[in-house]
This record gives structure tokens, sequence and C-alpha cells, in this order.
């Protein structure tokens, strides 16, 4: 049944994501013609059903079903509010998402005018917890600033910068090329305030021209085009909740894991699993 704002999802994945079984075991269940959606014996696996509207049985028992968690990655081009709607009526992220239809939010912000990897989900704990101080999600920058930038300015950002907010945590922080009058750095801080990268650089001098991110925890932006979505592999997904459920105290999202399919290609090597403290705020 599709109503609007209808999802469609794989019916294995809904039946593993309702904690019955595994997602093997719901293949099994399917194969073995003991799944019923709307009465209707279905035994194709990859059958895509709305889990909000459609009545599926298993074993003759109904299931009760929820939207199982969603990761879709975004490399937002500059020119777009990382937000869902503007009162104003610019571009946001929305007009670049897959499907209107997916509750989705985005997992923190990017400026309207920095680029690079926004993650979003429907899951409220995970989002809260990637953006939760204590579970130090770190992300990576790269920025082109004005002008040519000295050992000793990539020490003083390695250390930490005073502003007015703060100083900030140690960064990493090496070049990544170098232009004529202009310098490409690759930077990695787990604060999230307001345009701290931005404000980082201008405190040493060097005023940010260009800002993208290519790392987000585990994540990594890899090839995606800007303005293009995809969605995270399970793999990442579980690399993310792995991240969140081993570092930090609260917010502690359960680890629940999602069995990888056979064939599916780990995109992304985790990069970040160890616990570590921190105490600034991250928005
Ligand atoms: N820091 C900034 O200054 N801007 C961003 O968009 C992200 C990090």
């Amino acid at each position: 049944m599709m109503t609007a704002g209808t999802q469609l999802v794989r019916l294995q994945k809904i039946i593993a994501s309702s904690g019955i079984s595994s997602r093997r075991k719901a293949e099994d269940f399917i194969r073995q013609g003991l799944v019923t959606v709307n009465g209707e014996t279905v035994m194709t696996l990859g059958t895509k059903v709305d889990p909000l509207h459609d009545h599926i049985k298993v074993n003759g028992r109904h299931l009760k079903t929820k939207l199982p968690d969603m990761f879709v990655m975004l490399n937002k081009p500059v020119g777009y509010l990382s937000t869902l709607h503007d009162p104003d009526g610019r571009p946001t992220i929305k007009h670049l998402m897959p499907k209107p239809s997916l509750r989705l939010f985005p997992v923190g912000r990017l400026d309207w005018d920095s680029e690079g990897l926004l993650l979003l989900t429907n899951n409220g704990d995970i989002a809260q917890a990637c953006l939760h101080p204590t579970h130090h999600v770190q992300k990576t920058y790269l920025v082109k600033v004005k002008g040519v930038l000295e050992e000793s300015h990539l020490q003083q950002l390695r250390r930490g910068v005073a502003l007015e907010d703060g100083q900030t945590a140690p960064a990493k922080v090496k070049k990544a090329g170098k232009l004529q009058a202009n310098s490409w750095i690759e930077i990695t801080i787990h604060e999230g305030r307001k345009h701290q990268i931005k404000r980082m650089f201008d405190h040493i001098g060097h005023p940010v021209i260009r800002l993208k991110r290519i790392q987000f925890g585990p994540l990594n932006l890899g090839k995606l085009l800007p303005g293009k979505t995809r969605y995270l592999t399970d793999n990442e997904a579980n690399d993310l909740r792995h991240l969140l459920a081993t570092s930090g105290t609260p917010s502690r999202p359960t680890p629940k894991k999602v069995r990888p399919r056979p064939k599916s290609p780990r995109a992304t090597p985790s990069t970040q699993r160890t616990p570590r403290r921190l105490s600034t705020k991250i928005q």
C-alpha cells in the first residue's frame, strides 16, 4: 500500500529491524513462504513494502514494524543551507535529498559557504550522540586559506588557539598543498563550535577561502560528487554505532549491530575507535 510520505523498505530488513530475527534468518522465512504482506504470501527476496502501513505477518504472527535506521551521506555543495526548511526560501539540503518522504535530518551543520560530508539520519539518538562532546567524533576538513602558512602557524593550531569562547582543543594539522599565494591545509578537530575552523584560521591571520569536510568519525566522503547522496553501507553504519558505543558516557545509543550483507563492500576503513574524553560544546 502506498500513501503520501510512504517509504518503501526491503521486507527482510523490516523483519530484522523489528528484532525477531537476523536479516539472514528473515530471508529464510521469506524463502520458506512464512511471510505474508496484506494477506498475500511473499517469497521474493528484496520485495519492498511500507513498514508503516502494510500488514506483515511472519509465521502467522503480526509483525510490529518500525522504520529501520537510515543513514545518508550528502556531499553538500556551497550555496545550500544545512537545514530542511528556510523561511526566506533559500536553497536547502532538502532539495538534494533522495526523496522528500524520507524522514531524515542533518547531523550538525556545515556553513552555507562550506561543502562536503554531511550525515543525515532518521535516528535521533544516534544524531544526538554524534554531536555530544563526550563522544569525541573527529571531523577532518580540507581548508584553502589565504597566504602561505609557516610551520609555526600549524603548531599554533595543533596546540589550540584562544577564541572568544575559549581555547580550542588540540588538533591534527598538516599541509595538504601549496599555491603561489594561498595554502591547502588538512585539519582534524573533535569539537564542533560554530564557525570553528574559520575562526581558528582567522585567529592566526589566514582567513579561510574554501572549506570542505572530508571525514566524519569513521565516514569518508570518498568520490561522492557535490550535490549527490548515498546510503551508508551496513559496515559504515556499524562503524559509526561502534564508535558511539565505545566513546564517552551519556547518550549512548544501543549498539544494535546489523549483520553486514555477505558481499557488501567495506567502503571506508574505521579510523577512530579509541574512547576518549573532551569537554567542549559541539553544535
Ligand atoms: N567550521 C566552520 O567554520 N564552518 C563549517 O562549516 C564547519 C566547521
